[in-house]
């Protein structure tokens, strides 16, 4: 006799493969639009979710609001039937639903799960029975289980509960982090292996077969607090190594040894070492945020996360020491920062991208401005910047060229784009806060 998820896996299967399954993805930002995506390229039915109606507007006219993703890929996805919409009625036509919204921290530091408890609250009356309903978004583990499968349960009109073993009918829960590095284009999307953990072990199934079909590999785990812990871990890795690179730099630049020229060596080391750089401090929606998602939930267990705590304190901390490098540059120039002209190099938290979510440029401005300082920004990927969540600014990139009027020019973010040799040449002094201008020879030059 065929069990319940035998039925379901086996209906879900021939939908997959006939690509008739419909698939739900709410959140269309940088994570859920090219998720949207890569299942169009395969043929799959998607439709988007989001709250904010001028997305919606943009993909269902045909264009795009990430300027790595082209509108003509957009347009690709029309053709396979991706539209998006914000009616949460539609949740009830998808046979699979992957919530992917932001997880930031509030003003307390803390985990702010408001979006995702939103999420889940506005599609559990329309979920149906056998739907396959999965979290993308990072965060703590115990998420999926203590938060999103009590308001799925309470919150459908079916009365239906979460499937806990293979007989069990009702809804199929997973957590799968999403490993999206925007960006980086050295592994192509379908060949970053998907880590599943379901809440039964036909949620895990099921998740595994949806996403069997875009990635060459999937990973399953036993629960989804081991899939959302293992993000974590991914994330806390970069966040503690990066930390440490920092630190070292720091030690470097008193010893006059040149921290990239050590990382440089020591990478070609064949096992047991990874390469991680220093820069002017962390940004993004992940590694500056995730780690303290841990260290929150590690409280209740009375639990200390030190690793955390400390690389925290030393990323958080290098933005101020940008600030103290370009004021002894401008020292060494007889000129003190306040009264400075300064442009900074790059908005952006990484290069050759347009996301400024926590960027470290953001609070190296401010600084500057507190000092006194007249700041100036280029960045060609954002024209205008105004205020967001943790500062207001409210600036119009400045042409990159006459760079002979400012004090110093501080490189936060090295685009591909820029002439360094040239920015050096013009320039009266440059700190270097990513070795952008790596064998460019000049007194002019501070690294930091
Ligand atoms: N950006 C990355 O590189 C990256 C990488 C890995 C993981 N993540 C994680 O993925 C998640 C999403 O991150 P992102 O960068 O895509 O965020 P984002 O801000 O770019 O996109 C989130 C989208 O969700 C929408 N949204 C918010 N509430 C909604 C609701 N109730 N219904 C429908 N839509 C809603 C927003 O309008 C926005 O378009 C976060 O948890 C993040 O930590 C991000």
């Amino acid at each position: 006799m065929t069990t319940v998820t035998e039925n379901r896996l086996a209906e879900l299967k021939k939908k997959l493969e006939s690509r008739e399954a419909r698939i739900g993805i709410v959140g269309m930002g940088y994570v859920g639009l090219p998720l949207a995506l890569l299942f169009s390229s395969e043929r799959f039915h998607v439709t988007g979710f989001d709250i904010e109606a001028r997305k919606v507007n943009t993909l269902n006219s045909g264009g795009s609001y990430i300027v790595r993703i082209l509108p003509a890929s957009i347009q690709e996805a029309q053709k396979a039937g991706f539209r998006a919409t914000s009616n949460y009625t539609e949740i009830s036509q998808m046979d699979a639903v992957i919530i992917c919204v932001p997880t930031p921290l509030n003003e307390h530091h803390e985990p702010d799960l408001s979006y995702v408890t939103g999420t889940v609250e506005s599609l559990a009356p329309y979920i149906h029975e056998g739907q396959l309903i999965v979290l993308e978004s990072t965060t703590y583990p115990g998420t999926t289980e203590e938060l999103v499968v009590p308001i799925l349960e309470k919150g459908n009109l079916f009365g239906l509960k979460v499937a806990r073993t293979l007989d069990d009918s009702g809804i199929h829960v997973v957590f799968s982090p999403e490993r999206e590095d925007p960006g980086n284009d050295s592994v192509a999307r379908h060949d970053i292996p998907k880590v599943v953990g379901g809440c039964g072990p036909a949620a895990s199934q099921l998740a595994a077969v949806l996403y069997g079909s875009i990635f060459r590999r999937v990973v399953p785990v036993s629960s989804p607090s081991v899939a959302e812990m293992t993000k974590l871990l991914e994330n806390i890795y970069r966040c503690v190594n990066i930390a440490l690179v920092n630190e070292l730099k720091q030690l470097c630049m008193r010893m006059g040894i040149d921290i990239h020229e050590v990382i440089d060596a020591a990478k070609t080391k064949p096992f047991g070492f990874q390469a991680f750089y220093p820069g002017p401090g962390l940004g993004g929606h992940c590694i500056p945020i995730d780690p303290f998602y841990l260290s929150w939930k590690a409280k209740e267990f009375d639990f200390q996360t030190r690793f955390i705590e400390l690389a925290g304190e030393v990323n958080l901390h290098m933005p101020y020491f940008v600030i103290e490098q370009t004021a002894a540059g401008l020292n060494d120039q007889c000129k003190s920062l306040k009264g400075s002209k300064v442009l900074v190099l790059g908005l952006a938290y990484k290069r050759d991208i347009d996301d400024l979510r926590e960027s470290p440029s953001l609070t190296i401005i401010e600084l500057l401005r507190e000092k006194g300082a007249l700041v100036f920004y280029n960045d060609p990927y954002f024209p205008t910047v105004g205020h967001g969540r943790h500062y207001d600014l409210n600036m119009t990139s400045t042409p990159l060229d006459n760079l002979g009027q400012y004090d110093a020019v501080v490189i936060v973010t090295d685009h591909s784009d820029y002439d360094y040799k040239a920015i050096v040449e013009q320039s009266k002094l440059v700190i270097d806060t990513r070795n952008a201008t790596k064998g460019i020879q000049s007194p002019k030059i501070v690294h930091c």
